[in-house]
């Protein structure tokens, strides 16, 4: 026998960043300050990423690349790698990413990538806390709970259960 199953999420989308709380929108405003710091020389895409954490700490990342591309590292992990170093028992609440080109700030949101959402969802299962998601362009921002929403059926400690101590 067998049965389909479906998985489906909501998330908010406001048409103007402006309507955000006043701490998304501040944390909205740290991402897009933090993408002008990206070194992004090969793809000019810049992307800056700000964390929230529990204490109301905002630590923000960029991405930064490498002549030897895989080397280079996303916004996302950027700032969680630094929050995580230096503020290891403070939980991130919520996290903002922004984009710029040589256009300026993005009209679509930007999307975690998918090594980014695996990093985000192990912060979440380090820390027992979700993550809210603020992916903010131009004009468009959407809110979505928790990376679990952008990354169903994720590979997480339980699926090493068998091999862990
Ligand atoms: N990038 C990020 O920083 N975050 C993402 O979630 C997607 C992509 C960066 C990687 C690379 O430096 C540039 O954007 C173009 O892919």
């Amino acid at each position: 026998m067998s049965r389909t199953k479906k998985i489906s999420f909501s998330y908010v989308e406001y048409e103007n960043a402006e309507e955000l709380g006043a701490e998304d929108l501040e944390l909205v405003k740290a991402a897009r300050n933090s993408a002008t710091n990206a070194y992004a020389p090969y793809s000019r895409f810049r992307v800056g990423a700000a964390v929230r954490l529990e204490s109301g700490i905002i630590v923000c990342g960029a991405n930064v690349e490498n002549a030897a591309f895989p080397s280079g590292i996303c916004a996302e992990r950027s700032a969680l790698s630094n929050s995580v170093s230096n503020h290891y028992n403070d939980k991130p609440v919520a996290l903002a990413i922004a984009s710029i080109t040589d256009e300026g700030l993005t009209e679509d949101p930007p999307s975690p990538c998918g090594s980014c959402r695996q990093v985000i969802a192990e912060e979440e299962a380090r820390t027992g806390k979700r993550i809210r998601l603020i992916l903010s362009g131009k004009n468009i921002t959407r809110v979505i709970e928790s990376v679990s929403d952008l990354l169903p059926m994720q590979f997480s400690r339980d699926n090493l259960k068998t091999i862990l101590p």
